[in-house]
């Protein structure tokens, strides 16, 4: 075994994430979950990449993929997207090596907060992310249903929806409600999901007001969505779930957090089941989302 850790590159991005999504299926099929994640084109990868090549490092033996982190910062939030080694190699020290690595990015980011989102069901990641002074706050779960299960008795939707454009005052927009809800701008976010011919993005109105934006996949997936005050939330999600209740989709699915009471107590009246049991962790002092539902554990 020759292993190197290296900052990765754009062609490495398609094989960690075969790596990655061959990591997390041992896991959940392990703990009895069935596989959760299927390959798809590194985009989000590469974007990250070219924003800040500082956050993507490959664990490499004998030339193959035997580990990846990536992680990335956005104002005072970094982010750990990644951190995944291959199931042949785990125990030996690798995941540790390149979460050094990634903590060395977290402080040359500058960021004062830190987090990321794990598995409930595995030991061995929230170990090691509490040795790195990362530590559980809020439970996030993967929710999802049949769509006609979700349209059953959904309320009208409360807030008037308008399709994102590509404006100065759409982002203006976008930046303030952000600055509300996480304490930063996501202005680099907003303008990778719109190049996302998959997602479409809406701002939520109260009146003539932008209270709120929600994204939404192709395949029904509601998120990143988020809102300018907590009451505001259980609103923006009823009305992410009839613009998705709406479309051709099959399933309709969100990650909600613990803390986000509202929103949680509306998916299981509609129907939603839990598939996934998800955590997030942070520094101290950081990881309250009761106006944030994230889009997915690697794209907060
Ligand atoms: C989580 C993961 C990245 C860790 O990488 P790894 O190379 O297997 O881990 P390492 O050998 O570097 O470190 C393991 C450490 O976990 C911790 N750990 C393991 N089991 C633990 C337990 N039951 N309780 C507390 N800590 C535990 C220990 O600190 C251990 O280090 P030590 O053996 O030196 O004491 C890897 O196992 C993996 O890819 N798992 C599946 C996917 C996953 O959950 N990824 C995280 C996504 S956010």
């Amino acid at each position: 075994m020759s292993l190197v850790y290296r900052p990765a590159r754009a062609d490495d991005l398609a094989a960690t994430d075969a790596m990655v999504v061959g990591s997390i299926n041992e896991l959940t099929v392990r703990h009895g979950f069935g596989p959760m994640a299927a390959t798809s084109p590194p985009n989000f990868q590469l974007f990250s990449l070219e924003d800040d090549p500082d956050g993507l490092w490959v664990a490499e033996d004998d030339g193959e993929i035997a580990g990846f982190a990536w992680s990335s910062a956005c104002g005072d939030i970094w982010f750990l997207a990644q951190l995944f080694v291959d199931p042949g190699r785990q125990g030996h020290g690798i995941g540790n090596t390149l979460l050094e690595r990634t903590m060395q990015h977290a402080r040359k980011s500058g960021a004062v907060h830190r987090a990321l989102i794990t598995f409930t069901f595995n030991r061995v990641s929230q170990g090691l992310y509490m040795r790195h002074g990362l530590f559980p706050k809020t439970p996030i779960y993967y929710l999802g249903a049949a769509r006609e299960q979700v349209t059953k008795a959904l309320p009208q939707s409360p807030l008037r929806a308008i399709e994102m454009d590509g404006s100065a005052a759409t982002m203006e927009k976008l930046i303030k409600i952000d600055a509300s809800a996480l304490g930063v701008s996501r202005e680099k976010h907003h303008r990778y999901l719109r190049s996302d011919s998959a997602t479409t993005g809406v701002l939520l109105l109260a009146g003539s007001e932008a209270i709120g934006y929600s994204y939404l996949s192709a395949g029904g997936h509601i998120g990143p969505l988020a809102v300018t005050r907590p009451d505001f939330l259980r609103d923006a999600f009823a009305t992410a779930l009839r613009l998705a209740a709406d479309r051709s989709v099959e399933k309709v699915s969100a990650f909600l957090p613990g803390t986000c009471e509202s929103a949680l107590a509306l998916a299981v009246d509609q129907g939603m089941r839990i598939t996934f049991p998800m955590l997030l962790m942070a520094s101290p002092g950081y990881g309250g989302w009761t106006q944030y539902l994230p889009r997915n554990p690697g794209f907060m």
